[in-house]
């Protein structure tokens, strides 16, 4: 386990362009949002100051509405497609900023979990780094009550405790089946020529999503380009809108978790008010979605106004962020760790894939349709443990440690032999294993 923590490290500093550490070398060559908070949280076992800096980068790229971009640009890395060329937020979006150059798009608001890390470590440490979190703290605490307030609001106009995607890529989950019906209703229309740079990285196309797939990705940001990136302006021209139940379970913990460290670092109660009645309108909008009896979670397409049931990881969201009754959140974790998931018999570790092993929408090489992600099982790790289930939360953990053991922190891997699938030496990798050994 030392090796490998030391592995991680080394793998973080090789990806470290000073203030921002690029996702992956190759294939991601910038700062995604959600990876810059995981990998945060990885630093900070490492150095609480490195920690801090890697989110005053991505808040840098904040945009004045409270939108953290899903992607912060390197200002001289190429090779990655859609750029800041095609994205044009700088020009085209009244609140973007105009540097760092972003996309326009959000991702899932896993940043409060590396906030926590970073008090929790400064507290093992001496004076001056429990003051540079502090510091930290304190200065960014509008920043990210701007961001939960963005996503409560631009992102849930109708309080229905369920947040809105307007591009599948704002789940992380790029091409998981939960998005395929609402795919469907995306027809490309004209756009400029474009050339993929991820299957030149990825040798196997057929471990990355097709170029079906790629021209709808395409599509939806000339959508938002045709109307400056406005919040306001979105639902009448976009061609795919969801409510993401796991997107939201994750906000709701957020948001919890956000009131805590208000309250316990004296921060405005108004603030801890609206964090706690964000956290509970959001569990309760994650559980409304639940089946009546096995508790398994659905997101909802407001295009075509209908329930999507998968079997895929959305349906553990309630596990993520509580509020199902007592039955049917054991029946969940049951379905969790049985043969349907974890507990299949021809996987090779007990891992969540990305889809059931059971569904005929199973594909073990490709990317969310399959694969098991160690990020995500470190996510479920997190909120298990949190939820009160350590046991559950350390056996999650000991197997994705023996899966990564091979030292290439792989973005993802086959779930029955254990491949090493999509970009190798990828930061949040490195990082959930740093936060598991730290
Ligand atoms: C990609 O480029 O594959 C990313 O997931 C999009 O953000």
């Amino acid at each position: 386990p030392t090796q490998l923590a030391a592995r991680a490290a080394y793998l973080l500093k090789g990806n470290d362009l000073g203030a921002m550490t690029t996702a992956a070398p190759k294939l991601y060559p910038h700062m995604w949002s959600w990876d810059a908070a995981i990998v945060a949280a990885g630093l900070a076992s490492l150095s609480v100051e490195r920690a801090v800096r890697e989110l005053d980068t991505l808040l840098s790229a904040q945009w004045s509405t409270g939108m953290i971009p899903h992607i912060v640009f390197a200002p001289a890395a190429t090779g990655y497609f859609p750029g800041p060329e095609r994205w044009e937020t700088a020009r085209l979006a009244a609140s973007a900023p105009k540097k760092p150059e972003t996309s326009g798009i959000t991702q899932p608001p896993v940043h409060v979990i590396a906030v926590q890390r970073i008090l929790d470590h400064s507290r093992r440490r001496g004076k001056t780094v429990r003051g540079v979190a502090e510091e930290f703290l304190n200065r960014r605490w509008p920043d990210l009550m701007r961001w939960h307030r963005w996503l409560a609001t631009a992102r849930d106009q109708g309080q229905h405790g369920l947040i809105t995607l307007y591009h599948g890529w704002e789940s992380g989950m790029d091409n998981s089946p939960r998005w395929d019906a609402a795919y469907e209703n995306v027809v490309p229309g004209r756009m400029p020529g474009y050339v993929r740079e991820d299957i030149s990285v990825v040798g196997d196309p057929g471990q990355r999503p097709t170029n079906a797939e790629y021209d709808r990705y395409l599509w939806l940001v000339e959508q938002m380009k045709s109307v400056g990136y406005d919040d306001e302006k979105l639902p009448a021209v976009m061609g795919f809108q969801v409510q993401d139940v796991f997107f939201s379970a994750i906000f709701a913990m957020a948001c919890e978790m956000l009131a805590y460290i208000g309250e316990d670092h004296a921060k405005p109660h108004a603030d801890v008010r609206e964090l706690r009645a964000w956290a509970e309108l959001f569990r309760s909008g994650v559980a409304s979605t639940a089946h009546h009896r096995s508790g398994a979670a659905s997101d909802f397409d407001l295009i075509a106004g209908q329930r999507i049931p998968t079997d895929t990881l959305a349906m553990f969201a309630p596990l993520i962020c509580g509020g199902l009754d007592r039955p049917r959140e054991m029946a969940l974790a049951r379905l969790f760790e049985g043969s349907r998931w974890c507990g299949h018999p021809d996987l090779l570790y007990a891992l969540p894939p990305s889809t059931s092993p059971v569904s005929k929408q199973y594909r073990p090489k490709e990317y969310w349709r399959g694969p098991v992600w160690p990020v995500i099982t470190w996510i479920f790790s997190f909120a298990f443990a949190r939820r009160g289930w350590p046991e559950r939360a350390a056996q999650l953990k000991d197997e994705a440690l023996r899966l990564v053991a091979d030292g290439k922190f792989a973005e993802y891997y086959e779930p029955h032999t254990g491949e090493a699938l999509g970009s190798m030496q990828q930061s949040w990798t490195a990082a959930a294993v740093l936060d598991w050994l730290g």
